[in-house]
């Protein structure tokens, strides 16, 4: 017998209380459904790296577009005879996947063609059409931004990189036995190791935090208006310094010892540690920071509700991914944010939904 959390509530979806899953062609859809969670987004990465989202827009970002419209402009790809038949095959799974618009039009010239009546085989009645794509909301933050040239394409390029998919394959492990942090088992050395010795992944790293961080911001100022006035900020363990404009770079050890400063921001630092880690920083923050001052955190925060939303999804996808590159690392609810807070003296929290699931909360010291 399983039970399944929905809305909050409990379930029972045991085979002998529910009535679909009594009939075989019932199961067998539920199994596909299972099946398909790997090739979304394998199918999802090979698009991006073949650049699709980006030639769509060019076409037009209303526009619809088949595969042999999109290999004509992929150079690479014109010694492949068969290039549109394969790319086809991605595009309409990101298709029914709502990551493009898929519709079939009348063929207009000699393209990959599609057979509408009898599945590709050919025959009397058979209307050839070809499939067409378009951008859909979930696709258009693949496609660079005039004004910035910023889209979350290297955000997806690095969360779906070989060396964090690897990770994955360890997380057994970390069930079974003491003390496995997945990307550690799988490479040997931490994430944070791994990206100096690396200088492709670092590169990934950067540029995926940058693009976010650049979204993320954007969205930040709209809702919050709790930076002006503000004249410094120390923005802790902010990598490249994509966070904040006008840096002044200071290196150390967040965990020794932090520069005094008026306010700090600490964007997705929290979530790579355990608790332990995050009170001893949060108190080198408090330490550091001038009476009535804060510290920024953006952060995810699991909702309180698990339901089928993106809001649910945002937080605990990005909390499996902290818990298998970083040991300790996790997402958290407010609750926990605030014993956090407690822990390491602050004063109070206040926090603020950015945008489902984002959060920015301030710890006043
Ligand atoms: C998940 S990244 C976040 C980067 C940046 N805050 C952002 O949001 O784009 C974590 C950053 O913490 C830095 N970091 C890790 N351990 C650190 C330490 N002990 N002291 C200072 N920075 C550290 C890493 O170099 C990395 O740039």
């Amino acid at each position: 017998m399983t039970k399944k959390i929905d809305h909050g509530e409990e379930h029972d979806t045991s085979p002998s209380s529910t009535t679909n899953l009594d009939d075989d062609a019932s199961y067998l859809s539920h199994n596909a459904n299972l099946g398909k969670l790997i090739c979304i987004p394998m199918a999802l990465r090979a698009a991006i790296e073949l650049n699709v989202f980006q030639l769509i827009s060019k076409f037009g970002l209303d526009a619809k577009v088949s595969a042999s419209q999109l290999v004509s402009k992929m150079p690479n790809a014109s010694n492949n005879p068969n290039a549109a038949m394969y790319l086809d095959r991605i595009l309409r799974l990101l298709g029914a996947s709502s990551i493009l618009s898929v519709s079939n039009r009348m063929d207009s010239g000699d393209h990959f063609k599609v057979n509408q009546n009898n599945g590709g085989a050919g025959g009397p009645d058979a209307v050839v059409t070809e499939r067409v794509y378009g951008l859909t909301r979930a696709s258009y933050c693949l496609v660079p931004r005039e004004e910035d040239g910023v889209s979350l394409v290297p955000l997806l390029v690095l969360q779906s990189d070989k060396v964090i998919v690897g990770s994955f394959f360890k997380l057994k492990e970390m069930v079974m036995e003491k003390d496995v942090v997945p990307f550690h088992a799988a490479h040997g050395i931490s994430i944070f190791e791994y990206a100096c010795k690396e200088p492709r992944l670092n590169k990934a790293f950067n540029e995926g935090m940058g693009a976010f961080s650049a979204v993320v911001f954007e969205a930040v100022f709209k809702y919050y208006d709790g930076f002006s006035g503000i004249k410094e900020l120390l923005d802790v363990g902010g990598g490249i310094g994509t966070s904040v404009s006008s840096v002044e770079h200071v290196e150390g050890d967040m965990f020794e010892e932090l520069p005094k400063a008026q306010n700090m921001l600490l964007k997705w630092i929290l979530h790579d540690y355990d608790d332990e880690h995050c009170v001893k920083l949060s108190k080198n923050c408090w330490n550091s920071l001038q009476v009535g001052g804060k510290v920024v955190i953006i952060e995810f925060v699991v909702p309180n509700r698990l339901v089928n939303s993106a809001e649910t999804f945002n937080a605990l996808n990005s909390d499996l991914m902290m818990m298998v590159v970083n040991p300790g690392g996790k997402e958290r609810t407010m609750f926990e944010f605030n014993n956090l807070a407690n822990a390491a003296g602050f004063a109070k929290t206040v926090p603020f939904l950015i945008s489902e699931s984002l959060h920015l909360i301030e710890f006043h010291k």
